[in-house]
C-alpha cells in the first residue's frame, strides 16, 4: 500500500503542476489502557500507530490556506478573517487560531490519511498536529512536540469544542516507535516503555460511528467534576481507594461511578505500565480486560458493538485482553495479541462479530510508531 506521504505528494504534483515544499505526517495512536483519565489528571498509557495523516505543502504569498483532499470537498480559509464553520477544515482553523493567525502565512496543500475517519483513533488529533507542523516548518519555526500538543489541545476545546484530555495530541506528537508513553496528564511527564515483542496491538473497528459522541463526552466530563466536588478536591486524580467507601451522603450513584471507575483505572495504569516493564503481558492483558468492564459498567461509555466485538476477541485464539479505546460510544476497541497467533486471532474475531451484526468488522494489526514529523522539505 503506497504511504500517505507519497499520496499526498502525488496528488500534490497533479493539482499544483510542481513538487510541495513540504511532506509532513502525524500519526494517529490507540489507548492501551487509562479510559477518561487524561482530563482527571490521571495516567494514560498511548502509543502512536502506523496509520497517519500526511500533508503536503507550499507557501502563498497572500493569507489564504487552501486544503484539498481525496475523499471531501476543497475548502480554504483567509487567515486575515475566518469565522466558525462546520466541517474538516475546523481542526486546521482551530489550529491557526491557536497559534496567533496574525503571525501566520498562507499556504495551499493536499491532505490524504491512512487512519479511518471517526473511528476512536485519533484521525483529528493527526489532523491539528500535521497542520501545526506545516505551519511551524513553512514559517521556518522552532518544533516543539509538547508546545504543538497544548496547541493542537486548544484548538480542539477551544475551537472545535470538544472538552477534550491532552492525550491524543500529546501522542501524535511525542510517540516513540516501537514504545507506548505512560503519560502523567498532571504534570505531563512522559516515560517510554518498550512494547514486549512477543505480543502485537491489533485494532478491531466495530464498523459503527456515532454523531453525538461529543455531547455524551463533555456529558462525562462535568459528572467528574461533580464527583471531584462533590468529595471537596480539585481533581479525581486526589482521590483514594478509601476515600471511595465513604462518599458524601448526598452523591448521586452514578457520579459515584463515575469516580470509582477514574481511581481504580489510574491504579491499573500505573500496574500496566509496570507489566510493560516487566514483560509481563499476560497480567498487561488482564488489566486491558478489566478497564473495558469497568468502561462498561461504572462510565458507561461502551456500546453494544463494542462490547460484542470485545466479546468476540476474548473468545478467540491468543487473546490476552480486549477494551474500547478512545473515547467510546462507538469506533474501535483494541486486543493485546499473541504474536504468533494473530493470523487466526483476526479471522476468527471478524467471524464471531459478524454474526452478531452490528456492523462490518475491519481488523488490523498496528503497530507503535514516531510522532508527527517532516518527511521531506526543499
Ligand atoms: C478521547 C479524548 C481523550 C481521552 C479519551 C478517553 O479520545 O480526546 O482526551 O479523554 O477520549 O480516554
Amino acid at each position: 500500500m503506497e504511504s500517505p506521504e507519497d499520496r499526498a505528494a502525488e496528488a500534490f504534483r497533479k493539482l499544483f503542476r510542481s513538487n510541495p515544499d513540504v511532506v509532513v505526517q502525524a500519526p494517529g495512536r490507540v489507548n492501551l489502557i487509562g479510559g477518561h483519565t487524561d482530563y482527571n489528571e490521571g495516567f494514560v498509557l498511548p502509543m502512536a500507530i502506523d496509520r497517519r495523516t500526511a500533508i503536503a505543502a507550499r507557501p502563498r504569498s497572500d493569507s489564504i490556506v487552501l486544503l484539498s483532499s481525496g475523499g471531501f470537498p476543497d475548502t480554504a480559509f483567509d487567515l486575515k478573517s475566518f469565522a466558525r464553520e462546520t466541517g474538516w477544515a475546523e481542526y486546521a482553523k482551530g489550529v491557526a487560531w491557536a497559534m496567533g493567525p496574525e503571525s501566520l502565512s498562507g499556504w495551499e496543500g493536499v491532505v490524504t490519511s491512512s487512519i479511518p475517519l471517526g473511528a476512536s483513533l485519533s484521525s483529528s488529533a493527526a489532523l491539528e498536529l500535521a497542520t501545526a507542523l506545516v505551519f511551524t516548518t513553512l514559517s521556518e519555526r522552532e518544533w516543539d512536540p509538547v508546545l504543538a500538543a497544548r496547541t493542537a489541545h486548544q484548538a480542539e476545546v477551544g475551537w472545535v469544542g470538544v472538552n477534550s484530555g491532552i492525550m491524543d495530541q500529546l501522542i501524535s506528537a511525542c510517540g516513540h516507535a516501537g514504545h507506548v508513553t505512560l503519560l502523567d496528564c498532571r504534570d505531563m511527564t512522559q516515560t517510554s516503555l518498550s512494547m514486549p515483542d512477543d505480543v502485537r496491538v491489533v485494532v478491531l473497528d466495530t464498523g459503527t460511528r456515532r454523531e453525538l459522541t461529543t455531547s455524551d463526552y463533555n456529558e462525562r466530563r462535568r459528572e467528574c467534576e461533580e464527583a471531584a466536588r462533590g468529595f471537596g478536591i480539585g481533581s479525581l486524580r486526589d482521590l483514594s481507594m478509601g476515600d471511595l467507601d465513604n462518599p458524601p451522603s448526598e452523591m448521586r450513584e452514578v457520579v459515584l461511578n463515575r469516580a470509582r471507575h477514574i481511581v481504580e483505572e489510574n491504579q491499573r495504569t500505573l500496574d500496566a505500565a509496570q507489566a510493560v516493564a516487566d514483560r509481563d503481558s499476560e497480567r498487561l492483558g488482564r488489566l486491558i480486560a478489566q478497564s473495558h468492564v469497568s468502561l462498561r459498567d461504572r462510565f458507561s461509555v461502551s456500546s453494544n458493538a463494542l462490547d460484542a466485538m470485545v466479546e468476540a476477541a476474548m473468545a478467540s485464539p491468543g487473546c490476552l485482553g480486549a477494551r474500547m479505546t478512545g473515547a467510546g460510544f462507538a469506533g474501535c476497541a483494541i486486543a493485546l495479541v499473541e504474536q504468533d497467533n494473530v493470523a487466526s486471532f483476526v479471522r476468527e474475531t471478524e467471524s464471531r462479530y459478524r454474526v452478531t451484526s452490528h456492523g462490518e468488522p475491519t481488523i488490523f494489526p498496528c503497530a507503535p510508531a514516531d510522532g508527527a514529523s517532516v518527511r521531506t522539505r526543499r
